[in-house]
């Protein structure tokens, strides 16, 4: 019997990098997943690729209709929902505050924490009856900066930290049904992208110049991580049979932030 055998997965950004990674990991583990992400040609070709177990919709996080509408598709297609994972986020470039442009904060503020902040509350929200329903449980995607600075800038890494509040409040006010958890990754070879306003020069993560060296240099484990290596702590989380006491804890998988 494999992990997640006849358990359904709503994940938000699971069209590439790390949700991609995860996407497989729960397939594997013999689950059904819905995807919400921005990417459509990359939704098109995970549909593709699992016409049977996946189903996709191209939306955007920071609407509440486009969350209720992935959940809806997922009750369709696979008759309940067990796990919701929020995952979609976007990066601030490490911009400092002395580099973002006092015209530009609120703006950038705002779409940043829409996505990392109000993405993560629209799913939860759109997928709370549907949990209670199954006694399922809620993982979000949380970064090394939810912890430690210097691995964004302060857009990123405050919105980071309001995750883990995200977490430890939902934990609290979602029990006993639901249990509320966190993956914490560090620097992962990824094209996360950044939000629009906080550097003319801003590029996908990976393509930053020397972003591998430091990154790996950055922690006791020296190395960046690939994207799969944090997808069996998200199957760890979804099991209630592997988990099922842990709630509004977050597992770290940052290749040892907290041993510097
Ligand atoms: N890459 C890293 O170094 C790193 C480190 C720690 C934490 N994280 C976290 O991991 C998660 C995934 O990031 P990633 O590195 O895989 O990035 P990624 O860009 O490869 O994947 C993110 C996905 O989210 C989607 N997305 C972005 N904005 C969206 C929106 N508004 N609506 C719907 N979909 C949207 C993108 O299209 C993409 O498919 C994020 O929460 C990120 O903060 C990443």
């Amino acid at each position: 019997m494999k992990t997640l055998e006849n358990k359904v997965v709503f994940i938000s950004g699971g069209a590439d990098g790390i949700g991609r990674a995860v996407v497989e990991r729960f397939l594997a583990e013999g689950a059904c997943v819905t995807v919400l992400d921005l990417n459509q040609e990359k939704l098109e070709a995970l549909q593709a690729q699992y016409p049977e177990t996946v189903r996709t919709l191209c939306g955007d996080v920071t609407s509440y209709a486009d969350n209720a509408q992935a959940v809806a598709l997922t009750l369709d297609a696979f008759g309940r929902l067990d796990s919701f994972v929020g995952n979609a986020a976007v990066f601030d470039y490490f911009a400092p505050l002395s580099r973002l442009k006092p015209e530009n904060l609120a703006e950038s503020f705002d779409k940043l924490f829409h996505v990392n902040v109000l993405g993560y509350l629209n799913g939860v929200k759109a997928s709370l009856e549907a949990l209670k329903a199954s006694q399922g449980n809620i993982i979000l995607t949380v970064s090394n900066s939810g912890f430690y600075p210097g691995g964004g800038g302060v857009l990123y890494v405050t919105s980071k930290h309001a995750v883990v509040g995200l977490i430890k409040q939902l934990a609290y006010e979602l029990a006993p049904e639901i249990r509320v958890n966190g993956v914490s990754p560090g620097a992962t070879d990824t094209e996360m992208k950044s939000v629009e306003g906080v550097s003319s020069k801003a590029q996908p993560l990976n393509h930053i110049q020397g972003f591998h060296e430091k990154a790996a240099d950055a922690v006791p484990l020296k190395r960046i991580a690939k994207a799969s290596d944090h997808a069996a702590l998200y199957v760890l989380l979804a099991s209630n049979e592997q988990s099922p006491m842990t709630t509004g804890c977050v597992i770290h998988s940052d290749g040892g932030w907290v041993a510097r």
